[in-house]
């Protein structure tokens, strides 16, 4: 496995096992870090119209797609509906600013960044039914390779399968050491829905590379906190989407494929305690 080891989705679209992120202020920041990720090797970028960057990441691609001469199909872009443009028409319009702001014809996956929960929403469940209908559309019309959710957990999956024609393809979930939401992920990994990792290091302060069980494991294998942390993720099949603003940090971020944990080292970062991290409820976030 390397870097341009790819994954095949339930629909048979293929997306990189690593993802580079994009919390990043808008502007020259966001700009200057996808050119250095495309640069660097990543393919697959994740942004969404609540980083209010897309422009900007839109930018970066063209630029670096230029310099490095690559083609639009050899880069996956993936952004995200928020939660004020639920339903089925706000989501279509969403979905046509966000292809204007990133100056493409396409997107290669679009997620519902958050599911309508129980605690803001009566009616939850018609509500992402609804939204999910216009990434239907748009997966049908040829507008979005991939389609699927972000922070679903087990029961917003099984109703929205429930409700709905297409299975998602893709469930993006906070997934960390001291965090790890093996139910939602294993849920969806039982579905065929590919997991991805958000905030993989715990968020902008990277707190869960000071974890104490991540570092003793780094140190038995002569390797920094975060390739295990991308290795523990690796070996779960889950696509880490780092964020990094540094060149030597997204290179990092890229070459820890080659070792292994033991399945005991796997279930003691299992098992970490909260070290950092959003630790955002999807039942009870404000949605
Ligand atoms: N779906 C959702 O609801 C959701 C929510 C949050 C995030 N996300 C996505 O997930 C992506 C990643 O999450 P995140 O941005 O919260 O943070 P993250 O990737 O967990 O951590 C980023 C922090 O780690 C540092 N870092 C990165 N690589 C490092 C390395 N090799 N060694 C030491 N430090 C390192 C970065 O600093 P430097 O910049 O200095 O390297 C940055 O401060 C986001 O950018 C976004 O695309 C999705």
């Amino acid at each position: 496995m390397d870097m341009t080891t790819t994954y095949t989705l339930n629909n048979g679209y293929q997306i990189p096992v690593v993802g580079f992120g994009t919390i990043i202020p808008d502007g020259p920041a966001t700009v200057t870090a996808v050119k250095d990720a495309i640069k660097s090797g990543y393919r697959l970028i994740d942004t969404a119209e609540i980083y209010g960057n897309e422009v900007s990441v839109g930018q970066g691609i063209r630029e670096a797609m230029a310099e490095n001469h690559l083609k639009r199909e050899d880069i996956l872009v993936s952004t995200k509906a928020w939660h004020s443009h639920r339903g089925y028409e706000q989501t279509l319009q969403a979905f046509n600013e966000s292809l204007a702001k990133l100056g493409l014809d396409y997107v290669d996956i679009y997620l519902i960044h958050w599911p309508a929960n129980a605690k803001w929403h009566e009616d939850w469940r018609q509500l992402n039914a609804d939204t999910w209908r216009a990434l239907e559309e748009l997966y049908r019309a040829g507008k979005i390779k991939a389609i699927g959710v972000s922070n679903f957990l087990a029961h917003h999956l099984e109703a929205l399968i429930a409700d709905s024609d297409i299975k998602p393809m893709i469930n993006q979930l906070e997934y960390h050491p001291g965090f790890a939401q093996t139910a939602a992920a294993e849920y969806a990994q039982s579905q065929d829905i590919q997991v991805e990792a958000w905030s993989p290091f715990g968020g902008p302060d990277s707190h869960v590379l000071q974890d104490e069980t991540v570092n003793a494991i780094a140190a038995k294998h002569g390797k920094q906190p975060s390739q295990v942390v991308l290795r523990w993720l690796i070996q779960k099949q889950i696509v880490p989407l780092t964020k990094s603003t540094s060149p030597d940090h997204m290179r990092d971020n890229l070459t820890d494929f080659d070792f292994n944990l033991t399945p005991a080292e796997m279930k003691a970062i299992d098992e970490a305690p909260y070290s950092g991290g959003f630790q955002f409820d999807p039942d009870t976030a404000r949605s």
